[in-house]
């Protein structure tokens, strides 16, 4: 039998499971938690919502959904965790158990196994540059999303922050590096609106005595987390409310 070549897909789940067996999973919110309690202010939470996190890893921050979404005027909110690698997807239940509005689901933001018009906001952490077909995520993110659902994408490695660069050689799966205007211009293309970005400052300090092993010099992480990662937001425009004037066949 000739051996295929793994999917893009295939390529990520092998790489994050490997991740997620290292405890990687785990240790990202130490990395991630700054950045991600900020953003999450930005989302403006309110009880009774559907949430989708993208990208979900090991689920702290899923959990830290699912807390603020719970007991809604219309019952339970929901958080989905959706994550193309299995093992993460495995470690995210096993420490979720007593949450009731969490649902894990192993598969990728190129074909979110979803129906359409579902969730109120979407999170994605440190996730999005992996994704091999950007665009078409973002075809399914609008898929999904609720009319004027709002969409949140954190990410750290971006061309506009000159100290996350170097990742690009570091890890071993492709990433896609764009800057913020080009990341401003994707989503307006993909029909989104109310599209703004903001920088996400990272105040955790940095010891002195901190061992990195991803930068040149601690100088370098300090820097890093000065400039911030960037956070883009927009919304789904609202389809079932036509401009006067116009008709929706
Ligand atoms: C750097 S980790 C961040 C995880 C988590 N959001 C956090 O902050 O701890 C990137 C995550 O994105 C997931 N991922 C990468 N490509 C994906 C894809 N195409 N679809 C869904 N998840 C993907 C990986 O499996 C991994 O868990």
């Amino acid at each position: 039998m000739p051996e295929t070549s793994p999917t893009s897909d295939e390529r990520l789940q092998n790489e994050f499971n490997r991740w997620a067996e290292a405890g990687e999973g785990e240790n990202m919110e130490r990395h991630h938690l700054d950045i991600t309690g900020k953003t999450i202010q930005f989302m403006d939470l309110r009880p009774g919502e559907r949430v989708l996190d993208l990208g979900c890893g090991s689920g702290w921050a899923t959990r830290l959904l699912a807390r603020l979404v719970t007991n809604g005027p219309e019952g339970f909110g929901q958080v989905v965790g959706l994550d193309v690698s299995d093992e993460m997807i495995r470690r995210a239940r096993a420490a979720s158990k007593e949450f009731e509005n969490i649902l894990y689901v192993w598969g990728s933001a190129q074909q979110i196994p979803w129906e359409e018009n579902f969730f109120d906001k979407m999170l994605s952490v440190e996730s999005f540059y992996y994704y091999a077909d950007q665009e078409r995520a973002l075809a399914e993110l609008f898929r999904v999303m609720a009319p004027r659902g709002r969409i949140f994408i954190l990410i750290n490695l971006y061309k506009d922050n000159p100290y996350s660069l170097q990742w690009v050689d570091k890890l071993k799966v492709p990433v896609h590096v764009r800057s913020e205007a080009e990341y401003i211009e994707l989503l307006k293309k993909h029909a989104f609106e109310n599209v703004e970005a903001r920088r996400i400052p990272d105040d955790t300090p940095t010891p002195d005595d901190y061992q990195t092993k991803s930068f040149h010099s601690l100088e370098d992480l300090r820097a890093f987390k000065r400039m911030g990662a960037l956070l883009l937001m927009a919304s789904k425009p609202d389809v079932r409310t036509p401009a006067p004037g116009s008709t929706i066949y």
